[in-house]
């Protein structure tokens, strides 16, 4: 095995520090022809390179194989959509109004702002709104490109890499492609990069000489702290440091630096957005950065990782528990939001239709599919109305204030909410 972030291949190198099992793709969703035939599992243990202290899967599964039909829209979460909308305007306003900005372009040809993973063009409709004259997004799944390109956002279908980058800066086909980006936003698709060098020098090449790219992408002290490993799937190739990001960028992905860093602890778990630059352009590091990188340090000190290889099992202890607990005393449970946390969730702890019978989701590429692992029905939120169960169990727990706020709405029969917290399982009444 070959580190995917410092180039590291000693056999004492990595560290398997925690079992998750055999699993699916945890975006697997069968139709009901599928549910007869098999389906390919893969081990799912996630390993830290003691180098540069990236958590790590090794790429068993091909990009193509994850992408093709890929089932998740950004949309889908008003937090999220929201959370996008203030990002969009605050790379606006500092970076795309800016004087270095208006320096560098004067009489020049117009602003390009480029999207990797835009997915349903939920963030850079924003730009268009904003007046950005150029803006187009890079998505590998076509059904979900096909969205954003409806709505009028011009949208490519591949994955982004330095062949690419170079392709699109060099191209002239006098429609918005051309030139180096002033502003570059990559949200959540770090983690899912095989070839992660390839990646850093292709946002080199596509980064003009003052421009900024927006980084954000979970961080593994929240994953750990919070006790996620619902988030360790295979589509989730890696598990990002401050630390293990710049590592990479010393080496052979060298050339950019990051000179700021945010922290969002209520999406998806726990967020960093870095900012970066070329390591020549004028942008000055925070202190941010510095403080950020001596919390890394103190934490990585604490060991953390010998204590979350034993979370799995806990896990699976207390969500046992929980539903035997609610059958003894005939509840009826189903499940809400198909996320692939809760597809890996239910798959690791081998919870079945027997425990719970369908999950509802309000996206509609998931209705009447299948969870790959478990074969629990997803079905849209109607049927919660219609079924009217005693507990809903939120598996999408990084929105649980907007799905309880949601189903506060929906349903008048006041049923429990359950949550997942770390290891434990909370109930409330709605
Ligand atoms: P999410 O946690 O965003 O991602 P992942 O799949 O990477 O774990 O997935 C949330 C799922 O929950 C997604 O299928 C959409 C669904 N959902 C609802 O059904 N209703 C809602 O109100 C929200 C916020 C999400």
């Amino acid at each position: 095995m070959i580190c995917r972030g410092c180039h590291a291949n000693g056999e004492h190198d990595f560290w398997e520090f925690c079992d998750l099992g055999v699993q699916p793709l945890a975006n697997t969703l069968l139709t009901k022809d599928q549910l007869l035939e098999p389906v390919t599992t893969y081990p799912l243990r996630p390993m830290l390179c003691e180098k540069c202290m990236l958590v790590q899967l090794p790429d068993l599964v091909s990009p193509e194989q994850t992408f093709s039909d890929y089932p998740y829209f950004s949309s889908q979460s008003a937090t999220y959509v929201e959370h996008s909308r203030q990002h969009a305007d605050d790379l606006i306003k500092h970076f795309l109004m800016g004087e270095a900005w208006r320096r560098e372009h004067a009489g020049g040809e117009g602003r390009l702002v480029v999207e990797i993973a835009s997915n349903d063009g939920y963030m850079l409709r924003h730009f268009i709104r904003g007046g950005i004259e150029r803006v187009y997004g890079i998505e590998p799944a076509r059904n979900v490109a096909d969205h954003a390109t409806k709505r009028g956002i011009p949208t490519f279908v591949d994955f982004f890499s330095s062949v690419l980058a170079s392709k699109l800066v060099e191209s002239k086909d006098g429609l918005v492609t051309g030139g180096r980006a002033d502003v570059i936003i990559a949200n959540n698709v770090l983690a899912h990069v095989p070839n992660l060098s390839s990646f850093l020098v292709g946002l080199r090449i596509m980064l003009a000489p003052e421009g900024v790219v927006s980084i954000e992408v979970p961080w593994l002290k929240d994953l750990v702290d919070g006790d996620e490993c619902g988030t360790i799937y295979h589509e989730h190739l890696s598990y990002f440091l401050l630390h293990s990001i710049e590592y990479a960028l010393t080496g052979q992905a060298g050339g950019l630096r990051v000179f700021d860093v945010e922290h969002f602890p209520e999406i998806h778990g726990g967020t960093m957005r870095l900012y970066l630059c070329h390591g020549s352009a004028q942008h000055e590091q925070t202190e941010r950065v510095r403080e950020w990188q001596s919390v890394e340090r103190g934490w990585l000190v604490s060991a953390p990782l010998h204590h979350f290889g034993r979370q799995p099992s806990a896990l699976k202890q207390a969500v046992w528990s929980f539903l035997l607990s609610q059958k003894v005393i005939d509840r009826y449970v189903c499940g809400y939001g198909a996320a692939a946390k809760a597809a890996t969730v239910l798959s690791y702890c081998g919870v079945g239709p027997e425990l719970m019978p369908w999950i509802a989701d309000t996206t509609p590429a998931k209705w009447d599919r299948y969870l790959g692992g478990t074969q629990i029905h997803i079905t849209t939120p109607l049927a919660l109305t219609e079924r009217r169960p005693d507990v809903i169990w939120v598996l999408a727990p990084n929105w649980i204030e907007e799905i309880k706020s949601k189903l506060r709405d929906q349903c008048d029969w006041h049923p429990h909410v359950a949550w997942q917290d770390g290891t434990e399982i909370r109930m409330e009444r709605l």
